[in-house]
């Protein structure tokens, strides 16, 4: 006879089979939990086991798993955060701009607005093309939000999106947007101090998220740590001497491979530049899926909150609702644009997305 377990998602409850992975059972219920790969890769699909356990699918976060991924052993309760609906719409590519040797700026105009969080990517799929997982950024001068989305796009190697980007996919060419996905985003309202590392295009929800927390509170302290495997693909050098402009921001450019111009930009890996952590502390990684887990580590010994993006790739203010949710408000325009990718960028357990070109 089978073993059937109750489980409670936010509050609704249904019964499911022991063993069985629970993402089916909530989807098989009609309770929707965010989903995207399916894989245990991208985490769309993180929740928080409040009571009760599963085997599988376990998450750098203590308590957080992969729904997609966890079997249901025991009673359970599960919690998880509201994010905004997936949702899909049409866009248009208006613009294109390298902004270091393989790595692109691209501007996306959504037909309609759409809304997400700093941090979250979306799925865009160039007509003609598969798609690929990106997160939208800010622009250098440290805007976000607004008509279009910006994008930061490595370009990859036999990858089949990046390597079109200015030939085959130019400024007009047509898209799908679909999401926001993914939950290393920022949660609002937080003053105390975020140590942000992004390694690479990872460089680019970080930044999402840096001008966010800035919008909300110019005074939150902030540690951007931003790394690159040289001096020449280290891109984000405006943004960060943006920052360099506020007292209680701390930038930290790492190169893999010297020389470097400054003792300013260190060489070395990031995780040998993290700064002594406290347990206080909101630890956002975006990128190298080794960077990703190296501070992994440190995080846990250090009690400190940690949320990931790992890319596998060789890839404020707001308004009413939620803080800290950006929305686009989009009307057709004639020509627009943005940036992102790619191979296939995979993103994995603490985070979201990518796939391969
Ligand atoms: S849907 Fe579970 S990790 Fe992607």
């Amino acid at each position: 006879m089978a073993n059937y377990k109750n489980v409670s998602v936010k509050g609704r409850t249904f019964r499911v089979r022991a063993g069985d992975v629970l993402l089916d059972g909530a989807l098989a219920n009609g309770v929707d939990i965010p989903h995207d790969c399916r894989a245990g890769t991208c985490g769309a699909c993180m929740v928080q086991v409040v009571k009760g356990q599963t085997v599988c699918g376990e998450t750098h976060t203590h308590g957080m798993v992969h729904a997609c991924q966890a079997r249901v052993v025991s009673d359970l309760e599960v919690e998880m955060e509201d994010v905004p609906e997936i949702d899909t719409t049409r866009a248009r590519l208006t613009g294109i701009r390298e902004l270091a040797p393989d790595i692109l700026e691209l501007k996306i105009a959504p037909e309609r607005s759409i809304t997400y969080l700093p941090g979250q990517y979306f799925r865009f799929a160039f007509n003609g093309f598969p798609a690929r997982a990106y997160s939208p950024t800010g622009s250098f001068d440290g805007r976000i939000g607004g008509r279009v989305i910006h994008l930061n796009v490595k370009r990859v190697r036999g990858g089949r999106v990046s390597t079109a980007l200015g030939t085959s996919i130019r400024p007009g060419h047509r898209l799908r947007v679909e999401g926001p996905f993914g939950r290393a985003f920022l949660r609002p309202g937080g003053k105390g101090r975020l140590i942000l590392a992004g390694s690479g295009t990872g460089f680019a929800p970080v930044w999402a998220i840096a001008c966010m927390a800035l919008r909300e509170y110019r005074g939150r302290p902030i540690v951007m740590i931003a790394g690159a495997r040289r001096l020449s693909a280290l891109y984000m050098k405006p943004a960060l001497m943006q920052l360099a402009r506020l007292p209680n921001v701390t930038i930290i450019p790492v190169i893999e491979e010297g020389p470097s111009p400054t003792p300013a930009v260190r060489i070395g890996r990031i995780e040998a530049h993290m700064p002594p952590l406290e347990a206080s502390d909101i630890v956002y990684a975006c990128g190298s899926p080794r960077m990703v887990s190296a501070l992994a580590g440190l995080v846990d010994g250090a009690g400190a909150t940690f949320y990931a993006d790992p890319f596998e790739s060789a890839a404020p203010e707001e308004s009413g609702g939620l803080i800290g949710i950006l929305k686009t408000l989009v009307q057709p325009r004639r020509n627009l644009q943005q940036s992102g990718e790619d191979g296939p960028a995979q993103r994995q357990p603490e985070s979201y997305r990518s796939e391969p070109a």
